[in-house]
C-alpha cells in the first residue's frame, strides 16, 4: 500500500501547526528530519520540537535520524506506536577506526550487526516500527544482514542534509535489487524513498516497489500541498 509523508523540512516553520492539521487528513503521517549538523551539514529539530509535534497530531511520525548516534535520541523522543524511526547504516561509521574496520566483511557481520540489531530492538520495545537507511553511494550489500529484522529500508535518492535536490537516478537499481531480493527471500520490509521525488519519478518508483514516500518540495513548495499529495497518489496508480 502506498503511503506519502510530507516532509516538514520544506513546511512553513511558523506555521507548522496549521500546516500538519491541514494535511492530516490527505496522507499517511509527517516525516520528520532530524540532523544534528555532524552527520550531516545541517541541523534541524531537537527532541522538545519533536515532543510537541507528537502532541498536536495523532497521525504516525516517520523519524529520520540523520546523526552521529541515534542511540540517545531513541531515549529523548516521547515515540508513539506506529511511528517509523530510520537510522542510518552510516551513522555508526563516523570515527576513522570505524571506517577502516567498515571495509573488513567481519566487523560488518558481527559487532555492527550487533549494534544495529540492539537499536532495532530499542526501537520495537516501544512498539514503532524500525527503518534502516542507505545513503545513494553505500551498497545493499551492507545491509543484507539486518534486513529479516527491519520494518522498513530507506534508500536515500540525494545525499541526506537537504530538501530541494535532485533525484539521483541511479539509485533505480538499487530499488530494483532490493525488491528483487525481498521477493526472493520472502521478506516482509517496506521500501521506502526520500529525496527528490516528484510527479516525474514516483510512478516508477511505485511499480518498482516502494511504498513509502518521503516528500518535501514537490508538496510544499507548490501552490497547494493538499492538491500536489492528491496528484502524487494517483499517479503512483498509474
Ligand atoms: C534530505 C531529507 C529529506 C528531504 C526531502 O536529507 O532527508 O527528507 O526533506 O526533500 P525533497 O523532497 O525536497 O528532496
Ligand atoms: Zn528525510
Amino acid at each position: 500500500m502506498i503511503k506519502i509523508y510530507p516532509s516538514i523540512i520544506s513546511a512553513k516553520i511558523l506555521e507548522l501547526n496549521t500546516q500538519i492539521k491541514t494535511l492530516e487528513p490527505y496522507c499517511a503521517g509527517f516525516h520528520v528530519d532530524i540532523m544534528d549538523l555532524h552527520f550531516v551539514p545541517n541541523l534541524t529539530m531537537g527532541p522538545d520540537f519533536i515532543n510537541a509535534i507528537e502532541k498536536i497530531t495523532s497521525a504516525p511520525l516517520w523519524v529520520h535520524l540523520m546523526v552521529d548516534d541515534p542511540r540517545p535520541w531513541l531515549e529523548l523522543l516521547k515515540l508513539k506506536p506506529s511511528d517509523i524511526i530510520t537510522f542510518h547504516f552510516e551513522s555508526l561509521f563516523r570515527d576513522p577506526t570505524s571506517i577502516k574496520l567498515r571495509k573488513t566483511k567481519g566487523f560488518i557481520g558481527e559487532s555492527l550487526l550487533n549494534e544495529h540489531k540492539k537499536i532495532v530492538g530499542t526501537i520495537h520495545s516501544k512498539n514503532c516500527l524500525a527503518s534502516i537507511a542507505i545513503n545513494p553511494e553505500t551498497p545493499l550489500y551492507d545491509i543484507l544482514t539486518l534486513l529479516p529484522f527491519v520494518d522498513q529500508v530507506l534508500i536515500m535518492s540525494v545525499e541526506p542534509g537537504f530538501s530541494g535536490q535532485k533525484f539521483i537516478s541511479k539509485i533505480m537499481h538499487k530499488v530494483k535489487e532490493l525488491s528483487q531480493y525481498k521477493k526472493e527471500n520472502n521478506l516482509s520490509f517496506k521500501i521506502a524513498i526520500d529525496g527528490g521525488v516528484d510527479k516525474n519519478n514516483i510512478s516508477e518508483l511505485a511499480n518498482l516497489g516502494v511504498e513509502d514516500f518521503a516528500i518535501a518540495s514537490a508538496i510544499f513548495k507548490t501552490p497547494n500541498p493538499i492538491n500536489a499529495i492528491e496528484e502524487l497518489y494517483g499517479l503512483t496508480k498509474k
